[in-house]
């Protein structure tokens, strides 16, 4: 069955017993196989309750969810589950079993023998890069971000098509939540799994995700679109409230250095005379010069050393200390580009001078 969803809301509405307010409203989306979506939004948007509608721990009051085209409420329950991973909100692991324990406990379920689980445990320590010593500690003795790829693991243990992750990456410092969100996106390319996952984080949200999914209270859905759309054309006032002042940096940070032509920049070749250089540094409007010939990037002169030069080549010539690579971001390529004496950045394809990036072809970026 070609483009059947792997998960489909259809006008899906919950509304818990005794509360006046819905928690989800009239929510319609699809999240294709293989695709990473993220769902954000303010505390008490809905987001956990719209994961635990998918394998059943909540059932909505109205509307239909679909996994891989079938009516959830014609499945049974434990046999949905088999079929989803489930990263439960603060990580939930079982504090009396051991990491390892923790880890197998659906295949155990499934009733997988004791050789068979210890092989697939063996398997995800290394999938998810744990500390074997791990193995016999209990979830006390981790730390966050242990915790946190344990629960991951947990989830991925019977390898099911489908993975719902809440706040995986909570409750961890950011420099642990970057190696985290890392790791995921290494692991996502091997693995390719249908994966929903809630954040708090839009950073989060935009690097992970194929597409977000931004809630409002009420699980009201604001705008579904890829992170580069929702930069580009944020719905509504709330969305582009959501996403921050520096908007015009995330979408810098989503485009590699690759996205804009780039040109050699004041340079010329080492061949040129003094006069052709100081005609280049005129045309650029800069007090400095490159020498280049093709793909190859000599290095650079201050425009005060042409005084009283023969020619270039007497010239004693400086490294570029800001340089890039083709596949790094614009933002990136921002960050050099301001602490650099030139102003500019070389950027190269291994050994091969593609062209000079200035704040200001960056900044065209920002506004385009
Ligand atoms: N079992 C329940 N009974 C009644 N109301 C509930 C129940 N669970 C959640 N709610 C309410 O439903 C709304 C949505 O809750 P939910 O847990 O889905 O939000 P969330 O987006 O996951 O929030 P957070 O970001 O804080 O985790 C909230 O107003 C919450 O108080
Ligand atoms: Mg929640």
């Amino acid at each position: 069955m070609p483009n059947v969803p792997a998960i489909e809301f259809r006008q899906v509405e919950k509304i818990y017993p005794g509360s006046s307010a819905a928690a989800v409203t009239d929510l319609s989306l699809e999240v294709a196989e293989g695709e990473t979506v993220a769902l954000i939004g303010p505390s008490g948007c809905g987001k956990t309750t719209l994961l635990k509608m998918v394998n059943r721990l909540i059932e909505p009051t109205a509307g239909m969810i679909r996994v891989f085209g079938n009516d959830v409420r014609s499945s049974n329950p434990v046999e949905l589950r088999r079929g989803i991973g489930y990263v439960i909100q603060q990580v939930g692991l079982l504090p009396h079993r051991t990491v390892a324990q923790n880890i197998g406990t659906v295949p155990e379920l499934l009733g997988w023998d004791d050789r068979r689980v210890w092989a697939r445990v063996d398997e995800l320590f290394d999938l998810i890069q744990l500390d074997p010593e791990l193995r016999d500690r209990y979830p006390s003795d981790l730390s966050g971000g242990q915790r946190q790829r344990v629960g991951v693991a947990r989830a991925l243990a019977a390898d099911p098509p489908i993975m719902l992750m809440d706040e995986p990456f909570g409750a961890v410092d950011p420099i642990v939540r970057k190696a985290l969100q890392q790791q995921f996106l290494e692991v996502q390319k091997r693995l390719g799994k249908t994966t929903v996952l809630v954040t708090h984080d839009i950073d989060e949200a935009i690097t992970l995700a194929d597409r977000v999914a931004i809630l409002n209270l009420g699980g009201i859905l604001e705008q579904f679109d890829p992170p580069m759309a929702i930069l580009r054309d944020p719905a509504n006032a709330f969305v582009m409230s959501f996403l921050g002042h520096d908007r015009g940096l995330k979408r810098l940070s989503l485009l590699p250095i690759s996205s804009v032509k780039l040109v050699k920049g004041p340079a010329v070749s080492r061949s040129a005379s003094i006069e052709e250089a100081r005609e280049m540094m005129e045309r650029w409007g800069v007090d400095w010069i490159a020498l280049a010939d093709g793909d190859v990037l000599h290095g650079w002169v201050p425009g005060e050393e042409l005084d009283g030069a023969s020619d270039l080549a007497s010239l004693a010539l400086r490294r570029f200390e800001s340089w890039l690579t083709s596949d790094a971001s614009l933002l990136d390529a921002l960050d050099v580009v301001v602490s650099s004496r030139t102003s500019a950045a070389a950027v190269f394809d291994g050994d091969r001078y593609l062209g000079m990036l200035s704040a200001e072809t960056i900044g065209r970026e920002i506004v385009t």
